[in-house]
């Protein structure tokens, strides 16, 4: 496997892992440790270029995180040749350490777009507008630059800076982001300078995986020889099927796929799951139905975190019973890059919500092997592997499913039912007019405040809908789709026909601040 090129030191920013994922779209492979880890990886290798993330840190605030102590900042030392582009926090955290000045001034906040000045001259800018869009999350700002450094960038302030050899260089807008017009031709431009080259591609990755699993299972199979058995958790999404059918070659009838009929899955869900997970040559597929004990442990509770760890809780038990009953030495799962960063596992990320197979502590030893992966990276391996459009197309559903989509009432099985068959009839008239395509995910979800309504002059005290679609690249952002009247008109018909329900909501919240779904 080629060598990794890039060091990207996370300090905690929510697109950390978004940089990771571009710079793979530019053909680069880069690793992404938490500055504590970084000086004992350093005595091994020398990467051609390292980036200093975003962070939710001020430079200011006790604790905050440092530069380690191996990494060479002056950009002068002929042993360590490398590039350095701090991003946000991380050219906050440049600027400081070199006796320039940070500062929160009132006037010059940015959070979302914002409008940039570049000095096209300089090569970290190259073929990009002079007058840019990008994207902005800053309440810090580098108000007085170290010695030796220029400014290159100004939005109000100055946006980005460099030393006088270009070695050391900073940019107070997010690159990464895809709502930052020309970020990638100058994440594009940063690694030309530093000679980085385009050497990733799916294949790579895929016996990368292969080989990872591998050298477990036959690590395993020495300390256990009596468990030779691998189990996957599947719910028929585009994560566990790839990873299915990335595994089913070499494990062959040793993998066993485990799906959960958590009672949370949409209309024909169960049915679509069985046909992917063929699809992707898997020999065993096991069912599990336990929509009851959902249901009792979930249904106690209407506050969204405690929800989520209910409802971990019983897919952790069940997994375990399946574990013993399989014989299997470990347990893999399709877990991506965003999941555990919002579970605040990566690096030092702010915890936003826990996804339900992140950090279970299973007694056996859990591999999450798209752990640095995207869902977009993913959909790339599907089709690397051949797999159907149902599958490398398919929208993103939550594990614990409707579960999460009756919000501010306790979940019942009336309730489930009453959101599934609105989500199916929403998703009828999208692909009606022909607009499923343009979105990335769809949320309806039951509300539970009730309202007023009147229906066939009488009056009704009822239950309202939301529905939302959003449309993204990697889910760390995403934009509200706004459905054309005709559209909302038909599906408020549609929805206030069902007799509990009096209004319809239409969420057109990016995210952030919002999420995708509600809780
Ligand atoms: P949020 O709501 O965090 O969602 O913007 C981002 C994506 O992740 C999905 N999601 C989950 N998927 N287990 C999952 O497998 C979970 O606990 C979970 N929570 C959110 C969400 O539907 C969206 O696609």
């Amino acid at each position: 496997m080629n060598s990794i090129q890039v060091l990207i030191i996370d300090y905690g920013s929510q697109y950390t892992l978004v940089i990771g994922r571009t710079l793979r779209e530019l053909g680069v492979r880069s690793i992404i440790l938490p500055p504590k880890s970084v000086d004992k990886w350093l005595e091994k290798n020398m990467p051609k270029a390292v980036i200093l993330s975003g962070s939710n840190y001020s430079v200011h605030n006790d604790g905050a995180p440092e530069i380690p102590s191996s990494l060479d900042i002056t950009g002068k030392n002929k042993d360590k040749q490398y590039l350095i582009l701090g991003i946000c926090y991380g050219m906050q955290l440049l600027a400081h350490k070199k006796s320039g000045v940070v500062e929160r001034p009132l006037a010059n906040r940015e959070y979302g777009p914002a409008e940039v000045t570049l000095d096209i001259t300089h090569p970290l800018f190259r073929n990009v507008a002079e007058k840019t869009e990008v994207w902005a999350s800053h309440g810090d700002t580098v108000t007085t630059l170290p010695e030796g450094f220029t400014s290159i960038a100004t939005s109000g302030g100055i946006a980005a800076m460099t030393d006088e050899n270009d070695r050391v260089m900073g940019i107070q807008f997010h690159p990464e982001v895809s709502d930052t017009k020309e970020g990638k031709k100058i994440l594009q431009n940063f690694l030309n300078m530093g000679e980085c080259i385009s050497d990733w591609n799916p294949t790579d990755l895929i016996n990368e995986i292969q080989k990872e699993v591998l050298d477990i299972v036959n690590m395993k199979n020495k300390e256990t020889p009596e468990k030779q058995n691998v189990i996957l958790g599947v719910s028929g999404g585009v994560d566990s099927t790839t990873l299915a059918s990335i595994l089913a070659p070499i494990l062959k009838e040793r993998l066993i796929c485990v799906a959960i009929d958590t009672g949370g899955f949409r209309e024909n869900e169960l049915e679509e799951l069985k046909i992917n997970v063929k699809s992707a040559g898997v020999e065993n597929l096991v069912v599990v139905e336990a929509g009851e004990e959902f249901i009792k442990n979930v249904g106690t509770t209407i506050d969204g975190e405690e929800k989520r760890a209910q409802f971990r809780n019983v897919y952790k038990r069940i997994f375990e019973e399946q574990i013993v009953k399989h014989n299997a030495s470990f347990i893999v799962q399709g877990t991506l890059a965003t999941d555990i960063i919002e579970s605040g596992k990566a690096g030092e990320s702010a915890m936003i919500k826990t996804h339900h197979n992140v950090g279970l502590s299973f007694e056996v030893e859990d591999l999450h092997p798209f752990r640095n992966l995207f869902k977009y990276e993913v959909r790339e391996l599907a089709r690397a592997m051949n797999l159907p459009s149902a599958v490398y197309a398919r929208n993103p559903f939550p594990g614990p499913g409707l579960f999460l989509r009756v919000v501010g009432t306790p979940v019942s099985n009336e309730r489930i039912e009453l959101v599934r068959q609105a989500d199916k009839t929403v998703n009828d008239i999208l692909r009606k007019y022909d607009v499923a395509k343009d979105i990335s995910q769809l949320i309806v979800a039951l509300l539970g405040v009730k309202s007023v309504g009147v229906k066939g002059d009488e009056r009704v005290y009822g239950y309202s809908l939301a529905v939302r679609a959003v449309q993204t690249v990697d889910f760390m952002t995403a934009k509200g789709y706004y459905f054309k009247e005709e559209i909302i008109n038909e599906i408020t018909n549609a929805l206030t026909k069902h007799k509990d329900i009096v209004r319809v909501f239409f969420d057109f919240t990016p995210k952030p601040p919002a999420t995708t779904e509600f809780e």
